[in-house]
Formats: C-alpha cells, structure tokens, sequence
C-alpha cells in the first residue's frame, strides 16, 4: 500500500502546484512584491490572502505553521491604504512575514516555543526584531513551528507538541532539519514572503540547507534576543530565512541593530554593522576574483550520484563567476 499513499502524496503535490501557478506573485521575491505594490498589480491584503490560503490547504501535508495572525488582514489592509495615501514607509512595507514561535510579537498570538507548558503565554511587546520588522512595515502573517524549545528540548527534527511534525516539502519522509523547521519550510513552500529563524547552534543553518533556502545567522548580538525564549545569551541569534538571498539581506538590513533590552551584545556588535546597510554587497558579479576554497572531503562525505553531479554543476559554476573576465 505504500505505493498508494505514494501516488496521493504526488497528486496532492502536484494539485497544489497547479493551485499556486495561478498566482503570478506566489513565489515573488521582496524587490518583485514592492514592484508589484508600486505598479498597482498587487496588494499587501492579496497577498496576505494567497499566504493564508496557502499555510490553510498545505497544513494536513507540512505542518509549517502553528498560529496565524488574526490580525494579518488588517495590518495588509492598513499598508495598502498607506500606500495609496503615499504613506507607505519601510522597506518591508505590506510584505507579509512568519516568526519562528519563539519569537513574540505584540499580536494576538501565543508565543510558546512550540510546547504546551507556555500555552495561553500571549505577550503584550515585540521581540525587539519583530519590533524592526514592524518599523520596517511589514505584517505580522503567524507563528512558524520549530522543533520544541528550539531543541532544548531533544526531540525528533521539526517536531513539537503544539506543531506536530514539521515535514519536508520536497521529500515528505525526509528530515526537515531544526529546530527552525518551520521557517524554512514556510520558505520553501511559499507560505509568507520571508521568515524569522533562530539559532543557538545549527537551527538556521541546517534547516535552510535540508529545505533549499536562503538562511543568515548573524553575529550573535547583530540581532537582539529580547523577547525570544532563551537558550543561551552567549550563542542565541536571531536570523533571516528566504527563498533568496537578496530576501535574507533585506530582513537582515531590517532587523539588525542596538536594543536596550539586550544591550550588552546589541552594543558589543554594533561596530559591526555597516554603514549604509547590507544591501550595498549584494552584487550580481561579487565572486568575481574571488578565490574559493572547497573542503571536498567533508562536503562530499554521503553524497549519492546525482548528489554529486549536483555538487559539481554549482561548483563548476561559482568557479565560473569567480574568473576576472567572462570567459
Ligand atoms: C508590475 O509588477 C509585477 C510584480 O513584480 C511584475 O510582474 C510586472 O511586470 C510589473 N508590471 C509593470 C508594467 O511594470
Ligand atoms: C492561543 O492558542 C490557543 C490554543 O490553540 C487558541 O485558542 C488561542 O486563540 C491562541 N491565541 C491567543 C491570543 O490566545
């Protein structure tokens, strides 16, 4: 019979790809979607819409979201009217955003870390990156799930009591990594423009890599932990997960910088931050000349064929753009 569930598994696949190519935005990026608000094709309440549709109809199959935001439509609605008003600020402004939920926000939403034991926890201030996110316009969309207590807990990847099991949405058996499962799968499957992720050690690198996204752990302190639940002060980060990188650095940009409320790394790594923001390096051209080094003994390590082949493609390319003059 495991054929059969199979076979249900690629219908409802390829059924909800069919869904989603006729949303021309679905997997638009951030300059894409502010484009679009520019030129009137699209609105923040649309997307909004097609992202709730979407986390609502992929639920049953990934699990990727535990809390909507109640209050999303309204704050898409808010941004839209801000913009025909010629109000619109931010750089984020109307893009619709999930949080890993152990991020609060001052939304009606419950900030559990994925656990029962914090269930009922609303609380009333942003996280002070959702704080950022929010001066940067964007809408609060929900709350991504996670592997429970970040992996403090030791559980199986992407799992937890409020979320269930997070799966991965290229190969549905398949390990979706952690413990920021949630984000990356949201990512990946277009369930919100861009995602929050956290890391202590690994829980945004590893699940951007499983999920084939874009993931940034910043220098711990770039981004303030207030308002998130603690691991460790001394390795929490708080970090951006998207479909591209040009989208990291936008939430990058956005998020990054001094809080009061966790000044003492917020400070320490302010010196860090560069003048101008992040966005100035994102260049099309920026491997040119550079010199790359390749640990193939490790990056190698259990790659099957087509693994493999896949490897040496990107390879072979990086080393193309890295060359001075086309070649
Ligand atoms: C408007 O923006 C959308 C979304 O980025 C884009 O696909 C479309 O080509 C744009 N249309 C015009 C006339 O610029
Ligand atoms: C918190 O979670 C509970 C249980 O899922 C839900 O009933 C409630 O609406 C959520 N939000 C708030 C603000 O309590």
């Amino acid at each position: 019979m495991a054929w059969l569930r199979l076979l249900a598994t690629i219908l409802a696949l390829l059924a909800t790809a069919g869904v989603a190519h006729s949303f021309e935005f679905h997997e638009d990026t951030v300059d894409a979607i502010q484009l679009g608000f520019r030129n009137g094709s699209l609105t923040s309440a649309a997307l909004v819409r097609f992202y709730l549709d979407q986390i609502r109809r992929l639920k049953p199959l990934l699990h990727a979201v535990i809390e909507v935001n109640p209050d999303a439509l309204r704050q898409a609605k808010r941004a839209d009217a801000e913009r025909r008003r010629g109000t619109a600020t931010g750089p984020l402004h109307g893009v619709p955003v999930l949080l890993k939920d152990n991020i609060a926000t001052r939304d009606a939403l419950n900030t559990t870390a994925g656990s029962l034991a914090l269930l009922g926890s609303v609380v009333k201030r942003d996280a002070g990156v959702a704080a950022r996110l929010r001066r940067a316009g964007a809408v609060v969309l929900g709350k991504a799930s996670l592997s429970e207590w970040a992996n403090f807990r030791n559980v199986r990847n992407g799992w937890s009591a409020r979320g269930g099991q997070t799966r991965n949405p290229y190969v549905l058996s398949s390990d979706p990594c952690g413990s920021s499962s949630g984000s990356g799968v949201a990512a990946a499957a277009n369930m919100a423009a861009v995602t929050l992720g956290t890391e202590t050690d690994g829980s945004i690198l590893c699940p951007s890599s499983f999920n084939s996204v874009v993931g940034i752990k910043p220098t711990l302190g770039l981004t303030s932990r207030a308002g998130v639940v603690p691991i460790t002060t001394r390795q929490d980060s708080v970090g951006p997960m998207c479909r591209t990188v040009s989208d990291a650095v936008h939430v990058l940009d956005a998020i990054v910088g001094y809080d009061k409320l966790d000044a003492a790394a917020t400070r320490a790594a302010s010196k860090y931050i560069p003048y101008g923001g992040y966005l100035q390096f994102l260049k099309k051209d920026g491997l040119r000349g550079k010199r790359i080094g390749v640990p193939n003994v490790l990056f190698q390590q259990g790659l099957g064929e087509k693994q493999m082949r896949v490897y040496e493609q990107q390879l072979g390319r990086m080393r193309l753009l890295s060359y001075f003059k086309s070649p």
